[in-house]
């Protein structure tokens, strides 16, 4: 069926990096509300922001400390409702993010929960008992570390998925889930336009937090299966839809840490008859396993290596995904986030072939069958940071995971710099490049994360003087694909399934059909003539480069989109 939500392109703001009106070197809603114009023009309808409510940022700004509270760094109650005014008036919509698996250790709630066993709030959170001279459990934390944490005063520990900065809620309790439906009807009445749910598939929690399964010489492990799509899941999110979501014309968006092993799970989340959910992230398996990396702290013993993304791999687990969902389920079409490297960097080439790989992985995003989501910068061509000392780095993950590492391996320095420069999460968290002045442009002061020094060639500013820049590139995807139901609701299906530089697929609906040819190659990459990827009269609707006199080869991170069979012919 179609849906707003389905054709909507949707934009992800990383407020802290996206434009400081104030000059304190923070990004703030006064800064988007200046570059609503700039989001506009590049076709955007909907907006997602990341966290902008009171917080202490041990996990910048997913670690809330009141939810009706918008943070005085970002700006005021006031300006956010003029923000959301403006951006209303510009035919784009706008949606939060909802961070209700956890809150911040200083939300009053867990503050109250801490006083006593016995307090109201107490069973707000997971309180535990220890067992003899250990935790609770063995259960690895997200950011390293044990899940739990001592509270000396009350002599048990609390459930911690996340920094001990962020005690995970307890959805058994009706009373949490009460708090919590409130809070969404009171943004929502407020006329925001959805959510994008912070790791929603963990708030069902397995009634025994047992210990899971310890690895070889690990003192924790990981327990996700003990609560990633956990028992109540799906009986929560039915409710939540029926109490709050039903009632608005919203888009609902879950995070997911779920890979192709909890398709099945998946499915439940967002088939449109079961009414939980619009759509959620998942994985794709080369994504996930990096994430992984990065957060549970494997870079230990060079493993690191180990979970380098392969095309074979990335076309199996898109395809499997496509595929897999059904003609009921929606999907979103993403390759980065404020969680990830930059795309470029770690699907493309971010030097010699910057603008024809950034361009071909847009198109990848915007021919899959699901909503397609930017994130800040890439529609740019941002590349990942240049940190070159730990002092750069911001993230407590990435804080977290060289202190454990150089605690075990004194002389892993230089190692540790190294994959944090490849998979850190502040890679893709450095502030947006607007123009080639100090500080790209983003703050008049000294940012809170260091400037990428490419910001002199790579800005906004340069973007959109150049007719074949990336911006408009991207531009002209959204546009297209706003244009054609094949691309919005067409079916999927790979093609050249065993070509090891090529991702190719159709996308068809009724009579017409789309075929998409991406080379992943930095060199030319020729394909054999088939009978799905027949040429002869073929349309190029878009590509990265001039039209070819040699279809069958790809020049590098070459991108071709051709509607092979039309209606009209
Ligand atoms: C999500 C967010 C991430 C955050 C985590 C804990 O994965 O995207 O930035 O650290 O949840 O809230």
């Amino acid at each position: 069926m179609k849906q707003w939500w389905k054709e909507a392109t949707v934009y992800e703001i990383y407020v802290r990096s996206f434009k400081d009106s104030t000059g304190d070197g923070l990004g703030d809603i006064g800064g988007i509300i200046s570059k609503l114009g700039y989001l506009k023009k590049l076709g955007v309808d909907v907006i997602w922001l990341t966290p902008i409510y009171e917080s202490p940022e041990a996990d910048n700004g997913y670690d809330i400390s009141n939810y009706l509270r918008i943070s005085p760094k970002f700006g005021t109650m006031k300006m956010f409702d003029r923000l959301l005014k403006e951006t209303h008036k510009r035919g784009m919509r706008l949606i939060m993010d909802g961070v209700f698996n956890h809150t911040s250790d200083e939300h009053s709630w867990f503050l109250e929960s801490k006083k006593s066993r016995t307090n109201k709030y107490r069973d707000y959170y997971f309180w535990r008992n220890g067992q003899k001279d250990r935790e609770p459990n063995n259960w690895v934390s997200f950011f390293g570390g044990s899940v739990w944490e001592y509270d000396k005063d009350t002599r048990q520990y609390y459930l911690h998925i996340f920094s001990k900065k962020q005690p995970d809620l307890n959805w058994d309790n009706k009373a949490v889930r009460e708090e919590i439906y409130a809070i969404m009807k009171w943004w929502l009445d407020k006329g925001i336009d959805g959510f994008r749910f912070d790791v929603i598939n963990f708030i069902s929690k397995t009634r025994s937090l047992r210990d899971a399964n310890p690895s070889r010489g690990k003192k924790y492990a990981d327990g996700s299966k003990y609560y990633k799509n956990g028992p109540n899941i799906n009986k929560y999110l039915k409710e939540m839809n029926m109490r709050v979501l039903s009632k608005y014309d919203i888009m609902t968006v879950g995070e997911t840490a779920a890979n192709i092993e909890d398709i099945n799970a998946t499915r439940l989340y967002v088939d449109s008859r079961r009414h939980e959910l619009n759509m959620v992230f998942h994985e794709n398996n080369e994504i996930h396993s990096d994430k992984k990396t990065a957060e549970i702290a494997t870079l230990l013993d060079k493993r690191h290596d180990k979970f380098k993304w392969t095309l074979p791999n990335l076309k199996r687990t898109i395809t499997a995904w496509q595929e897999g969902l059904g003609d009921y389920c929606w999907d979103t079409a993403y390759l980065g986030n404020h969680d990830y490297p930059r795309i470029v960097s770690r699907f493309g080439d971010d030097k010699k072939y910057r603008t024809e790989s950034a361009k071909m992985l847009a198109t990848l995003i915007f021919t899959l069958r699901g909503t397609p989501f930017i994130y800040q910068g890439d529609e740019i061509g941002m590349t990942n940071g240049d940190f070159k000392s730990i002092n750069d780095y911001v993230d407590i993950g990435a804080i977290n995971m060289y202190n454990e590492y150089l605690s075990r391996h004194k002389n892993g320095r230089a190692y540790a710099l190294k994959i944090l420069r490849k998979i850190s999460r502040d890679n893709a968290r450095t502030p947006m490049q607007w123009d080639d002045s100090r500080n790209a442009g983003f703050s008049k002061r000294k940012p809170w994360i260091k400037v990428n020094s490419n910001y002199r060639t790579v800005n906004v500013e340069a973007a959109l003087k150049d007719k074949n820049s990336i911006f408009y590139y991207y531009k002209k995807l959204i546009e297209i694909r706003k244009g054609s139901n094949t691309m919005m609701y067409g079916k999927y299906r790979q093609v050249l399934d065993k070509h090891p530089d090529i991702f190719a697929y159709t996308r068809s609906l009724g009579s017409e059909k789309i075929l998409v040819l991406l080379n992943f190659k930095g060199k030319a990459t020729k394909f054999k003539q088939h009978r799905d990827v027949l040429l002869n009269g073929a349309e190029l609707i878009i590509g990265n480069y001039p039209e070819s006199e040699n279809k069958y080869e790809l020049r590098p991170y070459e991108a071709a989109v051709y509607v092979i069979c039309s209606r009209h012919s």
